[in-house]
């Protein structure tokens, strides 16, 4: 099985190569292409990997991360589709996937639902799916091998936490919150958990949420989002961004509304709240106060996706469901400690 599936591996490349020479295909494949001798020698593994865009500092991160862990040096092959946020670019994506004979498919979904059919085809096609970042919802969970992503509500339920306790300490009344979420790709288990981990919280403490809007993790909806709210809510003083570039726009709207962004609420701050930590700008943004807390989400996945397919070349199992271990970042020094669901978690404290 091992070595036909080899066998199958080589004899999938060199069809290719057959199939771009007769067709004279562009110059961009045919630079991809291994030269055949390295091809015969190297038996590369193919990874065709359908990735959700490019929406947001996370998904380069995390376009990055596969890349470098998939390379022609350690002995594979990455075809790399981009899918421009559209569930039906990734359907195209695995079909094209499975009539190249690729050895293995990831998927990064946009969303949770619409993938039965399209995962039977690869299950038929004896091709394993790895799925990554964001879940699937399919009927038969046969139709991938493994998952490895965050655990999306959690990051909120540590976020909502540390509002809580940040509300505690600043004497600031539940009564007093007013909040709106601008929310990520609709459907998608990001925004699933994090619009969920909010929602529990609000009910627990008695916040009001004043709005739940999209934001599709881009700063342009973040912004567009953040200026209407500004204009209909004027109570509102915390904005629960669902990542950061949403967060990047809703600063950009509330300066431009003359207002400032920060988490002296009794001084008419207007509070953010976000998701990633991911880029520097971030980070700065913590820094200097202007996002008052951010929920670690670590894009890191490439070596996590490359350490399945080694096992599963050596036929280990995988576990099903590998949720990456995440922080909580925020400036503000004196809650150092949340506590959710009886288990303690440190919050970083990212220093001036
Ligand atoms: O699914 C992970 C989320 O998708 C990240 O929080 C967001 O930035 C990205 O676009």
């Amino acid at each position: 099985m091992h070595s036909l599936k080899k066998l199958n591996r080589i004899t999938a490349v060199f069809g290719l190569i057959a199939v771009l020479l007769a067709g004279g295909c562009g110059v961009s494949y045919e630079e991809d292409l291994p030269d055949p001798g390295q091809v015969g020698s190297e038996e590369l593994i193919t990874v065709g990997f359908s990735q959700v865009g490019a929406e947001s500092d996370w998904r380069k991160a995390n376009t990055e991360s596969m890349q470098s862990a998939f390379t022609r040096e350690r002995g594979y092959e990455l075809i790399f589709e981009d899918a421009q946020q559209k569930q039906s670019n990734q359907i195209t994506a695995i079909r094209t996937f499975i009539q190249r004979e690729v050895d293995y498919i990831v998927l990064a979904p946009v969303t949770e639902d619409g993938w039965d059919t399209v995962l039977a085809e690869a299950r038929d096609a004896n091709i394993p799916v790895i799925i990554v970042d964001r879940q699937v919802a399919v009927k038969d969970k046969d139709l991938f091998t493994c998952w490895i992503g965050s655990d999306f509500e959690l990051e909120a339920k540590k976020a909502c936490t540390w509002l809580e306790d940040y509300c505690r300490m600043k004497r600031i009344s539940a009564n007093d919150i007013y909040i709106a979420d601008i929310q990520g790709t609709i459907g998608s288990s990001a925004q699933i958990g994090r619009s969920k981990g909010l929602k529990e919280a609000v009910r627990k403490n008695g916040w009001h949420l004043v709005d739940e809007v999209p934001g599709e993790y881009t700063q342009a909806k973040g912004r567009e989002a953040t200026a209407r709210l500004l204009q209909s809510h004027k109570d509102l003083n915390v904005i629960y961004c669902e990542n950061d570039n949403e967060a990047f726009g809703a600063l950009e709207a509330i300066e431009a509304a003359g207002r400032k962004a920060g988490g002296n609420l009794r001084a008419g701050e207007i509070m953010v709240i976000s998701f990633d930590g991911v880029s520097e700008l971030a980070i700065d943004d913590l820094r200097n106060d202007s996002i008052s807390c951010i929920g670690e989400c670590n894009p890191l996945h490439g070596p996590r996706v490359r350490k399945v397919i080694d096992d599963l070349e050596n036929n280990i199992v995988p576990e099903k469901y590998e949720y990456v271990d995440e922080d909580i970042f925020s400036a503000f020094e004196d809650l150092t400690e949340i506590t959710v669901e009886g288990k303690n978690y440190p919050v970083k404290i990212i220093g001036k």
